[in-house]
């Protein structure tokens, strides 16, 4: 595992944290997003994030600087053409992900094995995207990536099990824990998740309740460590919305309907903690 590079596709709320856990554990990491802006809010955040680490588990903060050097932020995709291992964490969108895989099948070399993070995405359907099915598999984080223990492994129709091997190793690797899945809409931990989330949105756009005691009630209740509301601000309402698509498409189920709260702020732009507003100020 020692002399892997791992590449990361999209520097935003997931691939940020992913780049942090792999550098810190000692990987060579190349991020690439599409803006040299957006790599430097990356790098900024990898940096404020180390930093409250290390001051926590009280370690020498100059080991930061040495973290931050394992990772090359690049808009280049060509840079990721030798990595062993690609992570894909851009945007929720079946189209935009196939064409992003069909390219990197063509530039990469053949062992390169494609993980996506995917929150819910059909891993076969991406597999198949590529001439590398059998080396394609989910790599599901949690948010907080440095915080979340959990990887959900996805294994897709062809994911062989070397393939499989390999990124549980990896997951080990890093301190996480992975549980194995096999290919289905928002895997387990989503498909559990999303629809409470979204009973809380329903809750408040009835009126039923504020914000606050809503997620007071969940937290002091049923002994959740964070509310819904807030939860869905940290994950992003933009790429919840686009999550909870996916279940209602491909179950045709329709108390998987949308909270018409939900989309009128993703449409006004309110997207939660990344855009500084959602259910909270930030
Ligand atoms: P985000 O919107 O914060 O970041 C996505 C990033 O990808 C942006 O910086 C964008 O510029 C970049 N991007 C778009 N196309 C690209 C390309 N072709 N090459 C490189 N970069 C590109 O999204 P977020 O929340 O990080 O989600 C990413 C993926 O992770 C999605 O599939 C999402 O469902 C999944 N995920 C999200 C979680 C969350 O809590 N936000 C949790 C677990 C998985």
């Amino acid at each position: 595992m020692e002399l892997m590079k791992i590449g990361i596709l999209g520097s935003g709320t997931m691939g940020n944290g992913i780049a942090q856990v792999m550098a810190s554990a000692g990987y060579k990491v190349i991020l690439r997003d599409l803006s040299n802006e957006v790599l430097a809010q990356a790098e900024h955040n990898i940096k404020t994030n180390l930093g409250r680490i290390y001051k926590k588990k009280n370690k020498d903060i100059s080991g930061i600087a040495d973290v931050v050097s394992k990772i090359t932020f690049t808009t280049d995709l060509i840079e990721l053409r030798e990595v062993d291992v690609v992570i894909e964490a851009i945007v929720e969108n079946m189209d935009v992900k196939k064409g992003v895989f069909a390219e990197l099948d063509n530039l990469c070399v053949d062992k390169t094995i494609f993980a996506t993070n995917t929150s819910g995405l059909s891993v076969t359907e991406l597999g198949a995207a590529t001439r590398r099915s059998d080396r394609v598999v989910g790599m599901h984080f949690f948010n907080p990536v440095p915080v979340m223990k959990l990887v959900e492994i996805i294994r897709g129709a062809d994911t062989s099990d070397e393939t499989y091997e390999v990124i549980s190793q990896l997951t080990e690797s890093i301190g996480k824990e992975g549980i194995t899945i096999l290919d289905a809409p928002l895997f387990v931990v989503n498909r559990i998740l999303v629809p409470m989330l979204s009973e809380a949105i329903f809750v408040l756009g009835e009126g039923t309740a504020s914000a606050e005691d809503i997620d007071k009630g969940m937290m002091l209740g049923a002994n959740h460590p964070i509310g819904p509301l807030a939860l869905a601000d940290l994950i992003g309402l933009d790429t919840l919305m686009l999550v909870q698509e996916t279940l209602l498409q491909e179950t045709g189920d329709s108390k998987y309907r949308i909270p018409p709260l939900l989309k009128k702020l993703v449409r006004a732009g309110h997207l939660g903690r990344k855009s500084g507003k959602g259910f909270y100020d930030y």
